[in-house]
Formats: structure tokens, C-alpha cells, sequence
């Protein structure tokens, strides 16, 4: 029986689309794509194919019997319903997109770091694939696909798939969410032999000197799991809107540009999404209730690759910050929210992502592997990488898979199934954060970016003016201490940093940015103003994703 994924209106269980082709005009002039995409089927029971779509037109249907376009759903969008001609294995949608996508972000030249020609970009995790191509839009159905896309005279388009010129295609079945296509005035610069970075001009030479380890962590991961199976593997900077860190794009990372911190110290960003090409990619949840099946082994693995390539202590920290970051989140959450399988009947699977999918799923995995020792549990993860390889799994088939394979490490359904961490949980440490604790710092030139920001979310209460003159935070050029500081000052009322919000807000569309300071801001009334003076300037050119989030917290404009 397959999963019932709630947030799909298509059948694959009757009609399973097996490859795409795609055929697309990149049409900045009216902020749409435009062309075709050719969709070949196993028929497996009946004559109708349903697609999820949103916010498309659908021009014609060729080799169809019949198509109709349902009502549009508030977070699933409208099914396509195709019904196909006899022996038809095949169907081609004639469509274009809505300027309003919410797959989408279309950027004005000024919104770029050449500030010369324009930039397009999709988002498709979760469900924002179908805003942009019709589709059977679940994490439980692969393609394999490939795409000629056209773009103006000195542009450049890139996709999450082998390239060659304007031509694409992948030969591994991926999920929907995980299709992806850029276009902008972009260069390249090779990291290793399959390995390299896309970005702006301004910004190849910051890129590649911050991303040198990747090809290291490609040969790390393969170490400890086996092959990357997915040929090669790039980075794509974006420009500072993208709503994320980091998409695990297949063979194309999209980053933001905020961990361009010029030291290499925000580059665990990068071992999350590489470590994604095994969690994830290889291994895919099967409904978006299992998310914590991709993004905790993401973690997990994560850390893995940090020690690997800068030492037990450096993992340590990532841990430790990580650990606290969940426990100050979790205490804000419903009950519902502290599991890891979600239930998100009636929500956008958008709304599901919390800390908890990524930091409690890690620190499950780390309680296993402390249990059972590293070895096995190494041993046990790269067997389920390849027993599930290229499908989709749900939170009942890891079940399955650990309790035959190693039976009763910790209470699983507990920890699953039950708000909160259990007792019996790993408790990460670092002897760093220990001598950052032990008092009023004197000699910090050695610290890190994980040490700084320990130190900041431990100051309690925070002595804002001295920190600030010792340490000079109001002028730091890292985002994640600039963040952590902005918002701090932000809850403390410290006036000389709130010169420095708005630029900020307005600088980055990063949603884990925004999201803490608009909400702290409204909690005053003087910050309500400030927050929607400052939204009502900002707000057009961040991502639609991130608009609704903040939609949610300032309220719409
Ligand atoms: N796949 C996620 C991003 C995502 C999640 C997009 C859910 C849409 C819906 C990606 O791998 C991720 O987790 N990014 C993190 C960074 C990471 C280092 C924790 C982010 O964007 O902050
Ligand atoms: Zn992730």
C-alpha cells in the first residue's frame, strides 16, 4: 500500500508519471516561465492522470481525451485532472506561470549584487514545485527529467541536473520538491575535480575562497556512508533574499549569501547540504509528517563531517549550540509541534518546520549511536542508505528497518511519538562553551563565530553598553553574531543598535533572520511601528515564503 500524502492531489497509485520533459521561456519582462512540459505515465489502473497545480493557466492539453482544472484548495492549490487517451503513455501541458508563484522569486536588478541585470530563482520544498509545473507534487513519487530552458542574451540558467549549455537533464529519479532552476548573470569557479561554485561576479571570489573544503567533505561523507551517487556536486550563491540557508538542490546546493563571513566559519551550512545528497536526496521522506526522517539524519550527518574535517571540539560546539537553540524554541511550541512525526492535517507542511524535525531527530541518531556504539550505528547507516536508496520512506518503514536491524536501542516510539526529549537523551558538551561560561572573557582572539554566539545567548541579563564597547557587535560583519546581537539589543531596548535593524531587515530575506526579530519588535509599541515602517519598505522584495511568515507576524500591508 502506498502512503497517503495529504498534500497532494495527484493518484500515483493509478497513474504514475515517470519523466518529464520540460521546454520553458525564462520571460523577466512579464515575470512568467512559459512553454511545455511533456509528462510520460505508467498506467497502473484507470484512464485519468491528476497533476497538483497553483496559480497556473493552462493553455491546451495535446494527446488528451480531456483536461479540467478543479477549484483552487488554500494550501494545496487546484488538481489538474487529464483524461488520457487509450494506450496513451505520455501527455504535454501547455502553460504558464502566475507572476506570483510562490516557487518564484523574480529579482529587479537592484535586488542583485551586480545591480545590472535581473535574477530568477524557484523554491520549490515543500510544496511550491506545482506553482511552477504541473505535476504529481509528493515526495513519494521520483522523475527523472530533462529541460531546455531559454533565457535573455547574457543570462545564464542553471538547474539541479547535468548541464550542457541550455540543456538539462537528471538520470537519477528525484522528487518534485528537489527540481530546481536559477537564471542570472552567473560565473563559475571549479573548488575540485567535481566539485565548484556558481555566483554573481562580484561575489566568485568570496564564494570560492569560503567553500575550498567542499571537495573534503564529499570525500568525507563517502568514508563513513559510501558513494555520492549523484556525479557532481556544485554550489549556487543567491542573491541575499532567498528565504533559507541552504536547498540541497541535487548536484546544485542553492546558499544564501549570508555565510560569506570571509573566515569559513558558517560552512556547516554547507556540510548540512551536502550530507543531504545521502539524507534526503538518496533516502527522501515520504510525506511531509516524515520530515524529520530528512532533515535529522541531515544534522546528524552534518556534525559527522565537521568533526571529520575540524576535530571532535568543533562538532561539539554545533551540538551544544544547537541543543540550546531547541530547548528556548521548543518551550514556544504546542504540544502537537514537540513530536517528530507531525501531524499537519489541514496545514501547510511549511508550518511544520521547527527546530524539532532537525535538532530532536540529531540528538535521537546521537542517542542511538551512543548506545550501540559508533561503529555499528555507522555500519547500520550506510546499509539503510542503500536499502532505501532513491525512495521515499515513511516514519513506519524506519521502524521496521531499525527494529530488525538493531533492535531496542532507546524507547523509538517515545521519542517519535511523545512531545519533549526523554530522559535518557545524549548531552552534548563542549569544554569551549565551558571556559566561555567560567566568567568575564580577557583574552578572546582565538574565539570562534560558535564561541561568540555562545557567549551572547549566555549573557543573562545582558550588560548591553559593555558588551557593545568591548566588543563592538554593533558593527559586525558576521550575520549570525550580527543576528544574534540585533536581536538581543532589539529585547533589551539597547537604542545605539537600532540604527543598524532596519538596515538589516532590509538587507536579508534569510526567514531564520527576520522571523525572531519582527516577532520581537512587535511586542512593543514603539517596536510595532518601528517593525511596520520598516516591513512596509522591505517587504516587496523579500521571497514570497518569507512574505507570508511576516505577513503573519506584522500582519499583511
Ligand atoms: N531543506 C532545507 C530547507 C527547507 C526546509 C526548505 C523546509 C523548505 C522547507 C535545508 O536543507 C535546510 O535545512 N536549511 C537550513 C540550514 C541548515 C544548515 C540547518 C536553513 O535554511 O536554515
Ligand atoms: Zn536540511
Amino acid at each position: 500500500m502506498e502512503p497517503m500524502d495529504i498534500h497532494s492531489w495527484s493518484r500515483p497509485d493509478l497513474i504514475r508519471v515517470r519523466h518529464l520533459e520540460l521546454n520553458l521561456d525564462v520571460r523577466f519582462d512579464r515575470r512568467v516561465l512559459e512553454g511545455s512540459v511533456t509528462l510520460h505515465v505508467d498506467r497502473l489502473s484507470g484512464g485519468e492522470l491528476v497533476l497538483d497545480t497553483r496559480g497556473l493557466r493552462i493553455h491546451a492539453v495535446e494527446n488528451a481525451a480531456a483536461f479540467e482544472l478543479g477549484a483552487a484548495h488554500p494550501v494545496l492549490g487546484a488538481p489538474l485532472k487529464i483524461q488520457l487517451l487509450p494506450e496513451a503513455s505520455w501527455v504535454r501541458v501547455h502553460y504558464s506561470t502566475s507572476p506570483e508563484a510562490s516557487g518564484l522569486q523574480w529579482l529587479d536588478p537592484p535586488q542583485t549584487a551586480g545591480k545590472l541585470h535581473p535574477f530568477l530563482y524557484t523554491q520549490s520544498q515543500a510544496i511550491h514545485a506545482r506553482s511552477w509545473v504541473p505535476l504529481q507534487d509528493s515526495p513519494a513519487v521520483r522523475v527523472t527529467f530533462q529541460a531546455e530552458i531559454r533565457v535573455p542574451a547574457g543570462l545564464r540558467a542553471v538547474m539541479g541536473a547535468e548541464m550542457s549549455g541550455s540543456h538539462f537533464r537528471m538520470e537519477q529519479p528525484v522528487p518534485s520538491y528537489l527540481i530546481a532552476l536559477a537564471a542570472g548573470d552567473l560565473e563559475f569557479r571549479p573548488l575540485g575535480p567535481r566539485s565548484g561554485v556558481y555566483a554573481e561576479p562580484p561575489l566568485i571570489d568570496a564564494a570560492a575562497y569560503e567553500f575550498a573544503d567542499t571537495e573534503a567533505m564529499i570525500g568525507a561523507v563517502e568514508a563513513m556512508y559510501g558513494p555520492y551517487r549523484w556525479g557532481r556536486y556544485d554550489l549556487l550563491v543567491l542573491p541575499p533574499s532567498f528565504p533559507f540557508g541552504g536547498m540541497e538542490n541535487p548536484r546544485l546546493t542553492f546558499a544564501t549569501p549570508t555565510i560569506l563571513a570571509g573566515d569559513r566559519s558558517l560552512v556547516s551550512l554547507v556540510a548540512h547540504e551536502l550530507a543531504h545528497s545521502w539524507s534526503g536526496n538518496l533516502v527522501t521522506n515520504a510525506t511531509w509528517s516524515d520530515f524529520w526522517l530528512n532533515e535529522g539524519f541531515t544534522v546528524y550527518v552534518e556534525r559527522r563531517i565537521l568533526e571529520r574535517l575540524y576535530g571532535p571540539a568543533r562538532a561539539a560546539m554545533e551540538a551544544v549550540l544547537g541543543r540550546r537553540q531547541l530547548d528556548a524554541e521548543m518551550a514556544g511550541l504546542r504540544e502537537p509541534d514537540r513530536v517528530l512525526h507531525l501531524d499537519l492535517t489541514g496545514r501547510d507542511p511549511d508550518d511544520g518546520c521547527t527546530l524539532v524535525p532537525y535538532e530532536k531527530g540529531a540528538l535521537l541518531l546521537r542517542t542511538i549511536e551512543q548506545a550501540v556504539g559508533r561503529e555499528r550505528f555507522d555500519a547500520f547507516l550506510r546499509a539503510y542508505f542503500d536499502h532505501f536508496a532513491f525512495r521515499g520512506i515513511t516514519t513506519a518503514d524506519f521502524l521496521e528497518y531499525i527494529r530488525r536491524e538493531l533492535p531496542n536501542p532507546v524507547p523509538l516510539d517515545e521519542w517519535i511519538f511523545r512531545p519533549g526529549i526523554p530522559a535518557s537523551a545524549a548531552e552534548p558538551h563542549s569544554g569551549a562553551f565551558a571556559r566561555v561560561e567560567s566568567g568575564w572573557p580577557t583574552d578572546t582572539s582565538a574565539w570562534s563565530t560558535h564561541e561568540w554566539l555562545h557567549f551572547l545567548r549566555s549573557q543573562d541579563p545582558p550588560d548591553m553598553p559593555r558588551l557593545d564597547r568591548e566588543f563592538h557587535f554593533t558593527d559586525s560583519g558576521n550575520s549570525e553574531i550580527l543576528h544574534q546581537w540585533l536581536w538581543m539589543a532589539v529585547k533589551a531596548g539597547y537604542q545605539p543598535a537600532y540604527p543598524k535593524v532596519g538596515p538589516f531587515l532590509k538587507s536579508v530575506g534569510r526567514r531564520k533572520f527576520l522571523k525572531p526579530l519582527y516577532t520581537e519588535l512587535m511586542k512593543t509599541p514603539r517596536g510595532q511601528t518601528r517593525a511596520r515602517a520598516i516591513y512596509a519598505e522591505a517587504r516587496p522584495g523579500y521571497h514570497p515564503i518569507a512574505q507570508a511568515t511576516i505577513d503573519g507576524i506584522v500582519g499583511g500591508v
